[in-house]
């Protein structure tokens, strides 16, 4: 089974926003991953509703939307409005999960968790049925660049039994860093999905290297 590739436009050139959104619409990325920080939940700012509001105009493919803020739960409907079609809150951010899931879900969207790498995959036993897509934070969610943590294959491995165990056909997502180092052995522990921000955009080609993580099993 080929991936999904979702790349992150965090490493993006921000000038050029609608070119780079053009590149990813001719390439093999499935969905377009749109990170979200505030200043709080994470040490760092990157953009906000507008700039979604804006991919969204050029983009042919699914947004999946990573909000790394506080209180996620209070800007839901703005984003699923701005594009999202994927909406991912941090389960470290959301004491009451369960019903930020359920609005999530009546928004139309598909629901994301994410967990930050110090947070164990069984702290969602009893919420698995309820979520689309589990995002495993392969770094420290705040930055780009940031080097993986290969703790990652054992979560990934872990969280796939647990997965297995419900029965349902929620997506294991890896993000940060990520790149053609890794990509073969996160997919052989069961990762579904793969973000790639710096690797991308940061390639001499980056439609080409999309291909290549899309690819990676069959190289
Ligand atoms: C980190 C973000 C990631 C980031 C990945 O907080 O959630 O999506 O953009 O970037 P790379 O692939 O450069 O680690
Ligand atoms: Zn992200």
């Amino acid at each position: 089974m080929k991936p999904l590739i979702a790349p992150s436009v965090l490493a993006a050139d921000f000038a050029n926003l609608q070119k780079e959104v053009e590149m990813l619409n001719q390439s093999q990325a499935d969905w377009i991953h749109v990170d979200v920080m505030d200043g709080r939940f994470v040490p760092n700012i990157s953009f906000g509703l507008p700039v979604c509001e804006a991919i969204q105009r050029h983009a042919q493919k699914p947004l999946d939307v990573h909000l790394m803020i506080v209180e996620p739960e209070k800007y839901l409907e703005a984003f699923q409005k701005a594009g999202a079609q994927v909406l991912t809150v941090h389960y470290e951010a959301c004491p009451h999960l369960h019903r930020t899931l359920q609005q999530i879900r009546d928004l139309g969207c598909k629901r994301g968790v994410a967990l930050n790498p110090h947070t164990p995959v069984t702290v969602l036993t009893d919420i698995i049925q309820d979520i689309d897509v589990i995002c495993l934070m392969s770094v420290n969610p705040g930055f780009g660049g940031q080097s993986f943590i290969p703790h990652t294959y054992q979560k990934v491995k872990e969280l796939r039994q647990l997965i297995a165990r419900q029965g349902t056909s929620t997506l294991i997502e890896i993000d940060g860093g990520v790149t053609l180092d890794n990509a073969a052995q996160l997919l052989e522990a069961g990762a579904d999905v793969l973000v790639a921000g710096s690797f991308v955009f940061r390639a001499s080609d980056p439609a080409h290297t999309i291909s290549a993580l899309k690819n990676v099993l069959q190289e």
